[in-house]
């Protein structure tokens, strides 16, 4: 049986939970979901006290706070769905110091190798508050200097997309 922690970002039961019921629905039976709302624990941002990177085998962060728990369920889960409304052109705050303090995680022995994440958002659309969203370039996997200058590849794409932004500014 494979264990899902579901890292809900909303404050409220709205739209992302009912999306999120969805997407455990198609994952069918069999799992063993946890579902824990990040608005109801108390998860200070990384303090980039760097005390993580001298610790091996535990996350060893400084802070004393509820992601001490979350740390041994994320180690533990076979999945961490991670679920936010988009807050602003981004995810909410609760999800975002969540987020910051896995780098305890990534650092000393890794202790999330293996683990598989996944990401369910949602929000109100493109023109949301009048502005309208005109898409996201993404270059990644994106290597640095010398590399990056001689992919054709990367930088064809980013053309392209400057492109598709000038043709949307043009057909205003
Ligand atoms: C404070 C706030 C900021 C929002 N900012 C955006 C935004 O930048 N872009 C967008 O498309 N929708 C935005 N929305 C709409 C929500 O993302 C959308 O309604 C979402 O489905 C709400 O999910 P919930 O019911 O789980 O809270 C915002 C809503 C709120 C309350």
């Amino acid at each position: 049986m494979n264990h899902v922690l579901v890292l809900e970002g909303s404050p409220r039961k709205g739209n992302t939970s009912a999306v999120t019921d969805w997407v455990l629905a198609g994952m069918g039976k069999g799992n063993k979901v946890t579902r824990v709302k990040l608005c109801e624990l108390d998860i200070h941002p990384c303090q980039a006290c760097l005390a993580c990177t001298k610790t091996k085998g535990a996350p060893g962060c400084a802070q004393g706070d509820d992601m001490t728990e979350l740390y041994d369920k994320m180690i533990d889960a076979d999945l961490v769905l991670w679920t936010s409304p988009i807050y602003c052109w981004s995810v909410t705050a609760r999800v975002k110091s969540a987020l910051e303090r896995c780098f305890a995680l990534l650092t000393g022995e890794g202790l999330l190798k293996g683990s598989k994440w996944a990401l369910v958002l949602t929000a109100g659309g493109d023109a949301f508050a009048g502005i309208e969203y005109l898409g996201q370039h993404v270059a990644a996997p994106c290597p640095d200097g010398a590399k990056l200058a001689a992919s054709a590849a990367l930088r064809s794409s980013a053309r392209g997309f400057g492109k598709e932004l000038a043709k949307a500014l043009r057909a205003k």
